[in-house]
């Protein structure tokens, strides 16, 4: 039988074929962007109060009253913007709610914009949506937006641009001047923005998170994507959540209510009473200081750092003035015979732009950052 190509991307993500191969060599993985140290124990304790008070049925289809309203009272607070439970949507996943969103929202042979080097399933999902996706490149090395080309990317057939802050792969932040650029270069057109921020708790160096939320002329135009495994380090729990105004919100949930409908109740239960007990929790501290550690390893090696992380799991280091060759086969060789798993840059990019860069994920334990580094000073 043939089955139809729906999209361009990888048949086995880089994230997967890596974290397979560190399996297979034994290497230390900071390829994924998943923690190694166990989530908090309070957590743990409320999954299992859930299933025992008999959080075990369908959770209502927007998400549980009590997540929901905890979110809400959260981003007020951070953010300092009033922000309604009812256009919160709980999803299995930030990337789900980015796929639910296109489905929702765009029309075949549309037009979306994303900012390389960019997270992999952007493209993908623009695809099996009927969507065309037009990279515009970040300027290097500092990966800032480059407004020009930004500008000159945007068409008549231009349906959503998609902006993720604080970035994956390179951990780069946006400021309110960069939100005034693109609400400008948006305002007046039928032009949407989807913005995932699941790294939103996560920002270093005391600075905050700026959110696309806050941008008033924005709001009738956006979708906000979070992801509570990032926030509490419970990646394989893939729950997140869309904000959105109410008519992008019935859209988005007219779409979901048919695919999801909706998200496991107890994981719901426990995340909504942890926020309840214990607000304004965030791990920023945490991995401020496994980004300082990472920083601090890596200066006794050739791997240079070109733009510090602001925040999210990831910093990226350039490897150019150590071995040439190109970053796939570095990332390989870095696995193979130093026992240590990266992602090479290219692989965010569509074109796979080649700048002599991988990607370290720092949210891993103390001891898993200098093993990592200390095997990779084994083979200077
Ligand atoms: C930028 C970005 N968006 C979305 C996701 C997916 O989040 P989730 O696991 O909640 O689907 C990730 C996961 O690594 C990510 O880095």
């Amino acid at each position: 039988m043939l089955f139809p190509q729906k999209h361009t991307g990888a048949d086995t993500t880089i994230f997967s074929v890596m974290s397979a191969l560190a399996a297979e060599y034994g290497a230390v993985n900071l390829s994924q962007g998943f923690p190694d140290y166990p989530i908090d124990t309070r957590i743990q304790e409320f999954l299992a109060e859930a299933t025992v008070q008999g959080f075990n049925q369908y959770a209502p289809m927007p998400g549980l009253p009590l997540l929901t309203e905890q979110i809400a009272l959260q981003k007020n607070k951070q953010l300092n913007v009033a922000i309604d439970a009812g256009h919160i949507t709980i999803c299995p996943g930030a990337s789900y709610g980015i796929f639910v969103a296109l489905a929702a929202l765009l029309n075949k042979g549309e037009e979306v914009i994303i900012l390389e080097p960019a997270y992999d399933a952007y493209i993908p999902a623009i695809e099996i949506n009927g969507g065309i996706p037009v990279p515009v490149p970040l300027n290097y090395p500092d990966f800032s937006v480059d407004w020009d080309r930004l500008r000159a990317a945007v068409t008549t057939r231009t349906r959503a641009i998609i902006v993720n802050t604080p970035h994956n792969p390179t951990g780069v932040t946006w400021s309110a001047p960069d939100w005034q650029q693109l609400a400008d270069l948006v305002a007046g057109k039928d032009i949407l923005v989807i913005s995932d921020e699941v790294y939103d708790q996560i920002v270093f160096d005391g600075q905050q998170h700026h959110s696309v939320l806050q941008q008033e002329a924005l709001q009738e135009q956006c979708v906000a994507v979070f992801s509570f495994g990032k926030q509490f380090h419970a990646t394989g729990w893939k729950i997140g959540y869309t904000i959105a105004c109410p008519a992008i919100t019935k859209a988005i949930r007219k779409v979901h209510q048919f695919i999801a409908f909706s998200v496991n109740t107890p994981a719901q239960y426990a995340l909504g009473r942890f926020m309840q007990q214990f607000p304004g929790e965030d791990s920023c501290a945490l991995l401020n200081g496994k980004r300082d550690l990472l920083h601090r390893l890596l200066a006794d090696t050739p791997l240079k750092i070109i733009a510090p992380a602001a925040g999210s799991y990831f910093q990226v280091a350039d490897y150019s003035a150590w071995k040439d060759m190109p970053d796939t086969a570095f990332a390989q060789w870095l696995t193979k015979e130093a026992g240590v798993a990266t992602i090479p840059l290219s692989a965010f990019y569509k074109d796979g732009t080649d700048n002599k860069l991988v990607r370290f994920c720092f949210a891993k334990e103390d001891k898993t950052l200098q093993i990592a580094i200390e095997k990779i000073k084994a083979k200077l």
